[in-house]
């Protein structure tokens, strides 16, 4: 049984989503909480991993560790994305499942859908046709946790299921400019420019895509409504349900974040899937639903970006 007292194990707890639940879970009033950085236990080693559950014994583990990145570092790195993903989560998994933990929670993304999809993606539409080839070995390596979870799901009957985000954002995202995704790059660009009192900022591509976004907070209550609840089933997204235009989150977080000047969209970059948004509506029935406005959340976020700014060059580093 899942109490206040329960003892839980967040993998990947300095991280955006994985700090996230910490935060949530603590307000909710459970104190149990242990994480490790990954200088103090590696996922990808077998042996300590296996020896930190035997020790630790958790009663819940969350997985939100992940070697992320974006499409040119899963390009010029496909053999670490497919390697070091799949021995973190096979590691973890392993040892939860050895050492009959009650509950795990596993953290995917919304590319583990297929590339041409119907919109907005519903869970069952996975494996029914190619990925997108630029994050495959990311993609391969969590579909490859979701059936690992809906394997011992179903032979052993054991509390282990899957929750898949779409474009998460909120504080200690990634706000170098290298690498980062298109929300927290717009409000850095936005906020140097009204810093340096330049009237135009230039964005990429045409503004047309359209997305789906999450605040980090809404994603760590659906966390914690798993940890609350069995749910009945092995997948389920993690949206808001609704999509904007790029131009749309540009004039957004220009709003935010008081910058006046001129958009100007370089057409000559790439805009990428034309839309992205995901069916949520399996987990909104069994009663999670995202709260925030995207107004809100970017209007908070960018109060944490000033607060920590000069951390975060330390953050983006860690
Ligand atoms: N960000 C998004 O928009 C988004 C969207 C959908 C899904 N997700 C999913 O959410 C999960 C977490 O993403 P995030 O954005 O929070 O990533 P993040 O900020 O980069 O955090 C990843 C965490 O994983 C840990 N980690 C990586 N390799 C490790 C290893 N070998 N051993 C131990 N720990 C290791 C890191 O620990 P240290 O800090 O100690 O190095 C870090 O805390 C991922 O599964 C991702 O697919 C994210």
């Amino acid at each position: 049984m899942i109490s206040k007292d329960s003892y839980i194990y967040i993998a990947g707890h300095r991280g955006m989503v994985g700090s996230a639940v910490w935060r949530a879970l603590q307000n909710e009033g459970y104190t149990n909480l242990i994480g490790k950085t990954s200088a103090e236990l590696d996922l990808r080693n077998q042996k300590a991993v296996n020896d930190f559950i035997v020790n630790e014994k958790p009663d819940i583990i969350i997985d939100a560790a992940a070697k992320v990145g974006g499409i040119l570092a899963n390009n010029d790195f496909p053999y670490q994305f497919l390697m070091e993903n799949m021995q973190i989560q096979n590691n973890l998994i392993q040892a939860a499942h050895e050492n009959n933990i009650e509950k795990f929670i596993f953290l995917g993304s919304s590319c583990i859908y297929p590339k041409l999809a119907p919109q907005p993606l519903k869970e069952e539409y996975l494996l029914t046709a190619p990925l997108e080839p630029t994050n495959e070995w990311y993609a391969i390596a969590k579909i490859s946790g979701v059936k690992l979870c809906q394997a011992i799901r179903s032979q052993f009957g054991k509390d282990f299921v899957s929750l898949m985000p779409t474009n998460l954002y909120g504080p200690f995202d990634n706000f170098d400019l290298k690498s980062s995704h298109v929300l927290p790059a717009m409000l850095r660009k936005f906020h140097e420019a009204k810093e340096n009192n330049n009237a135009a900022v230039t964005l990429w591509g045409s503004g047309k895509p359209m997305r789906e976004f999450l605040h980090v907070d809404d994603m760590a209550q659906a966390v914690l409504f798993a940890v609350n609840n069995v749910l009945p089933d092995y997948l389920y997204n993690v949206g808001t349900g609704t999509d904007i235009t790029i131009n749309e989150l540009a004039t957004t977080i220009q709003n935010s974040v008081g910058h006046t000047g001129e958009i100007v969209w370089d057409k000559t970059k790439p805009d990428g899937t034309p839309r992205k948004l995901m069916n949520s509506d399996k987990l909104n029935k069994l009663g999670w639903k995202a709260t925030y406005s995207l107004e809100d959340g970017i209007n908070k976020t960018y109060s944490w970006f000033i607060e920590n700014q000069n951390n975060i060059k330390k953050i983006n580093l860690k």
